[in-house]
């Protein structure tokens, strides 16, 4: 079997330990190949692609990033019809199968794809975990590492400055970074996505921590987050991509201002950005890659094409595209209980 590989979206660490595995898993057996495309979709397109073998895969496991390159290209963006070029690409280079690993957008187009006739198996991929028919994906964890050591490091200067510090973290749709970083990091105050809040009743909050003692707090807010209508005014009319997205990114200046005029604390944001989604995966992300780069190259030979593999508890699961795409998956509510008890 001939397979090819692409990386589309956001990066995310652990995407070479997938890359790596769903090759190693294929030489494992005889007579399978491998193509890798660069910059996601775009590579299919444009036919921009190079063989993957033992030597060429040799080495990326802990390595952040993705040695394909990613984009966000939409073959069907501006209604264009990508398929057929897509179906040329694959066609010259006979290929049997295709795995992209992306997040809903990615996974959307191999979606398309499948319903028209391509085979295809898909692997999700992103820090923000939203993506449905699997518990967790790879990157999450990292991200949540990364934002929990700054929420620690936070945490000193904020004491030693009386200082209110606002964390604007990843999670476009959802809050599961902001919430697993904030309980980790033992945050004061966590806003995300699924729960619009008002600015007036995040002071109040920290009036009354600060009034029993506290004289520093921490607060974790998603990048996604909104406020209750009317009640803060946040930066608008950003870029979008090809998938209709808008450039997140502010929520946390908005917050440090208004906080700071409501509380009378002295507040500062940091903005945490990309260096969530860069760096090596941490150990539990390059288990988990590994076995969906295992699982989606054992998908491919069994012919298990329009599946997504993904994790249910401790067993490897594939799940229906469709099926997984169909709504992202939002934060537990259980979870978020747990963390309230910790606010203030
Ligand atoms: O991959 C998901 C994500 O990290 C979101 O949390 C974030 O909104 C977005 O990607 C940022 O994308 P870009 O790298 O294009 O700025």
């Amino acid at each position: 079997m001939r397979v090819g590989l692409l990386t589309g979206g956001g990066d995310c660490p652990g995407l070479n330990a997938v890359i790596r595995a769903v090759v190693r898993r294929g030489l494992a057996d005889q007579g399978h190949s491998f193509v890798g495309f660069r910059h996601g979709w775009a590579g299919v397109l444009e036919d921009n692609a190079f063989e993957l073998t033992l030597s060429s895969t040799a080495g990326i496991l802990p390595r952040g990033g993705t040695i394909l390159g990613t984009s966000r290209t939409n073959p069907y963006a501006d209604g264009r019809d990508g398929t057929a070029a897509i179906r040329e690409t694959l066609s010259a280079r006979e290929i049997d199968a295709l795995i992209p690993i992306g997040g809903e957008d990615t996974l959307g187009v191999a979606q398309r794809l499948h319903e028209e006739g391509v085979a295809v198996v898909g692997v999700p991929k992103t820090i923000d975990n939203d993506v449905g028919g699997t518990d967790v994906t790879f990157g999450f964890q990292t991200a949540v590492q990364i934002v929990t050591d700054a929420i620690d490091r936070l945490h000193t200067t904020a004491e030693s400055h009386n200082r209110v510090m606002v964390v604007e973290v990843m999670g476009r749709h959802t809050g599961w970074i902001a919430t697993h970083a904030g309980i980790a990091g033992g945050a004061d105050a966590i806003l995300v996505p699924e729960r619009p809040f008002d600015v007036e009743e995040v002071a109040a909050h920290l009036r009354a921590r600060h009034a029993r003692g506290p004289s520093f707090s921490i607060v974790v807010v998603a990048e996604g987050a909104t406020p209750r209508e009317g009640t803060l005014h946040t930066r608008e009319g950003t870029a979008t991509d090809a998938f209709g997205h808008a450039r997140l990114g502010g929520i946390g200046v908005a917050l440090e201002s208004e906080l700071e005029r409501l509380t009378g604390y002295e507040s500062r944001v940091t903005i945490l950005g990309h260096v969530q989604r860069g760096g090596t995966p941490v150990a539990f992300d390059r288990v988990l890659a590994t076995r969906f780069g295992v699982a989606a190259m054992d998908a491919a030979v069994g012919g298990r094409f329009g599946a997504m593999v993904g994790v249910r508890g401790t067993q490897i699961v594939e799940t229906p595209l469709a099926e997984a795409l169909r709504e992202p998956k939002l934060l537990d509510p259980e979870l978020f209980r747990t963390a309230e008890l910790f606010f203030g």
